[in-house]
């Protein structure tokens, strides 16, 4: 065990002491978490919602990382509807079906995943764990699971690429300067990236109060990690290394229109996936402008507190596709059962953000390969239950819309 890796374990153990005063969202959780924490093992999880508390305990010395893993906007209830929103659903099992052999299998543009579960992109991962991106990607390796590395990854993406062993999708941030954005794209197709994913839900000037809150009682000083104190991607990120910034005031350009998506498209040799719809109509118009894929996501809530859960965005987005590329999605997937749900409402695959680094904060890589093999597991039992032994009999069929909700 590395001196790193016990001191972290003191950490956790140590902040979970501490859950109590940190007030958490879920007590049922934080219980639990303090037996996985005493037992020092990520595969004692029961749940992917229990290494939240697990994370919050091992950042409880940096709570301003924890409060941006955490952040949504305003009132962070677009966080919480995306998940609950699943609940809206309600899955119909079919009974006298052979599922002595489940298949979760999945293919996308051309590759075979083991289940439809993949790693959405998540920003900064070393300031939730050293080992950062490398132990998330290492994670990926050993589930075979499809990783898409942030642009404002903390971690060089040659590396992330080695330690996944196998091509990742990147996820892109079209600056205000194409001179960026051309180098970006060219860079990533260089090292092999077969998708890029173009993020076009995260306007500058969004208002994160969980992550401001938490960085008033977070004392360090940062300037290790942060120019001027401050969260600054530009200056820190590896992807724009050697790349002349100079003139980039803008992550997501605040005039980037349909155009912009033409001339990104002239560009992109690789699959240009584009992450971010939420509607019928940007989800036909994306697909008239030549995409191959599409995310249903609202970044998880931490951009726009539209109160809008992505699983109920999924429908008009499918239906207005028509089957012409692949409509992913990500936002508050926390159980098998909402993976299920998704792909019954006309997923191909289902992205994940948080739980990732719930898990990488906890306890690094096993951390991440617990919640995967979790997501794996919860998804197995559901499609035996449901009568489902394959993906492809997860149709519409199988998800009722609560009369209610
Ligand atoms: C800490 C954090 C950082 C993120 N960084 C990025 C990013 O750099 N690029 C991006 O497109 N999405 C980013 N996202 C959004 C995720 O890719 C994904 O859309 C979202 O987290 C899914 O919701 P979930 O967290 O409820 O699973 C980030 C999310 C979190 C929680």
């Amino acid at each position: 065990m590395s001196q790193s890796w016990s001191a972290s374990r003191r950490a956790l153990l140590g902040g979970i002491a501490a859950l109590p005063a940190l007030g958490l969202s879920r007590p049922l959780f934080g219980a639990a978490a303090a037996e996985v924490a005493a037992s020092a093992d990520a595969k004692a999880a029961l749940n992917v919602m229990e290494f939240e508390a697990l994370a919050r305990a091992a950042l409880a010395d940096k709570p301003a990382h924890f409060g941006y893993i955490a952040t949504g906007a305003d009132d962070d209830r677009t966080v919480a509807i995306n998940h609950d929103a699943f609940a809206h659903y309600e899955i119909r099992s079919r009974r006298f079906v052979d599922v002595s052999h489940v298949d979760m299998s999945v293919q996308v543009f051309g590759t075979r995943w083991p289940t439809p579960v993949y790693l959405s992109a998540v920003s900064s991962q070393r300031a939730f764990h050293p080992e950062g991106e490398a132990a998330t990607a290492r994670a990926a390796a050993s589930r075979s699971a499809q990783l898409m590395l942030s642009n404002v990854a903390s971690t060089a993406q040659a590396d992330v690429i080695k330690a996944r062993g196998a091509p990742i999708w990147q996820q892109l941030y079209a600056t205000n300067d194409w001179k960026v954005t051309e180098a970006l794209v060219k860079r990533a197709e260089q090292l092999g990236c077969p998708a890029i994913a173009l993020t076009v839900d995260n306007m500058p000037g969004r208002n994160n109060e969980t992550l401001l809150r938490a960085m008033k009682a977070d004392t360090r000083v940062c300037t290790t990690c942060h120019a001027n104190n401050s969260h600054d991607p530009l200056h820190k990120a590896p992807a724009y290394a050697g790349l002349d910034v100079s003139r980039v005031t803008e992550l997501s350009p605040t005039d980037m229109s349909w155009a912009f998506l033409d001339k990104l498209r002239r560009l992109v040799k690789v699959k240009l996936i584009v992450k971010g719809i939420v509607t019928g109509e940007d989800a036909a118009l994306a697909c008239e402008h030549g995409v191959d894929g599409i995310v249903v996501s609202n970044h998880g809530g931490r951009d726009e507190e539209t109160l809008r859960a992505t699983i109920d965005c999924l429908p008009e987005v499918v239906a207005a596709v028509k089957g012409r590329v692949p409509v992913f999605i990500d936002g508050g997937v926390r159980r098998g059962t909402d993976v299920f749900k998704a792909l019954a409402l006309g997923a191909t695959g289902v992205g994940i953000g948080r739980p990732q680094v719930w898990g990488l904060a906890a306890f690094g890589q096993a951390g991440v390969e617990s919640v995967l093999d979790i997501y794996a597991r919860e998804l197995k039992q559901i499609m035996r239950q449901a009568g489902t032994p394959d993906i492809r009999a997860i149709d519409a069929s199988r998800v009722v819309r609560k009369a209610y909700a």
